[in-house]
């Protein structure tokens, strides 16, 4: 989406050149063409403001998989800012949209799950992960219990622990990450990984003794958890491979 050429002075473009930094962006390439400022969505389409119209292939970045211009959605979120607009959960306190939406989601949860815990951000999210993992063992006496295993070419965020997990060296480089503890194994990517005439199957049995290896080397009492993912998306968008 990356087109302009040196933004007009004053224009949209070079207003946000000169007052925003974007993450995940060449900040000196963003400052000498400007973003793509989007204006609009319908359905899986953007227009950007000088009428250009592109397919939001990522849907937005993977949060508006309902498409844009849902009216449903507008009508509640008008609805609710004028009931509600914020309410926050610390301290004992609720609301009864937060409740709802708990239970929905440890209705449709994949796995059986306890509890809900709400974050802003995917980021935020797997650094929350992170803490609660070194809450958990350090509740049950075991606060050595700090390392965190994850995939090679994983994808977790921007914040310092969710790049810490993240296995991409874009994440890391420029940043001195990952922190002490954040440890990485092979991703489960058979056509890149897998050795000549390797099964899926056996590739899959080979990474789970990797990491069997891993630990066992690392000392398992040191080890808090293993962070994987159902579909890995910035590593290749890979399905994990079929059960043994
Ligand atoms: C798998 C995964 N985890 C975490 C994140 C980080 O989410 P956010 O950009 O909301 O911080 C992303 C973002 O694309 C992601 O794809």
């Amino acid at each position: 989406m990356s087109e302009n050429k040196s933004p007009r002075p004053n224009s949209p473009e070079a207003r946000d050149a000169a007052s925003i930094i974007h993450p995940l962006t060449n900040l000196k390439t963003h400052l000498e063409q400007g973003p793509v400022v989007v204006a609009e969505g319908e359905g899986v389409w953007v227009t950007d403001i000088h009428g250009k119209k592109y397919i939001e292939g990522m849907s937005g970045l993977w949060c508006i998989s309902l498409g844009y211009g849902q009216e449903r959605l507008v009508a509640a979120a008008a609805e609710q800012m004028r009931r509600l607009p914020y309410y926050h959960l610390t301290n004992h306190k609720s609301h009864s949209p937060v409740i709802d939406l708990a239970e929905k989601l440890l209705e449709i949860a994949p796995v059986p799950m306890s509890k809900i815990w709400f974050a802003n951000s995917g980021s935020e999210g797997n650094d929350s992960a992170v803490r609660i993992v070194w809450y958990y063992w350090t509740a049950l006496g075991q606060p050595e219990r700090r390392k965190l295993i994850s995939h090679r070419q994983a994808y977790h965020g921007n914040t310092i622990a969710a790049a810490s997990l993240s296995g991409m060296h874009y994440n890391h480089a420029s940043f001195g990450l990952p922190l002490d503890g954040f440890l990485h194994i092979t991703p489960p990517h058979h056509y890149r990984f897998a050795d000549p005439g390797e099964s899926e199957e056996d590739f899959a049995s080979r990474l789970a003794n990797d990491l069997d290896t891993l630990i066992q080397a690392e000392g398992p009492e040191t080890v808090g958890a293993f962070f994987t993912e159902p579909v890995m998306g910035a590593g290749g968008v890979l399905g994990a491979p079929p059960p043994n």
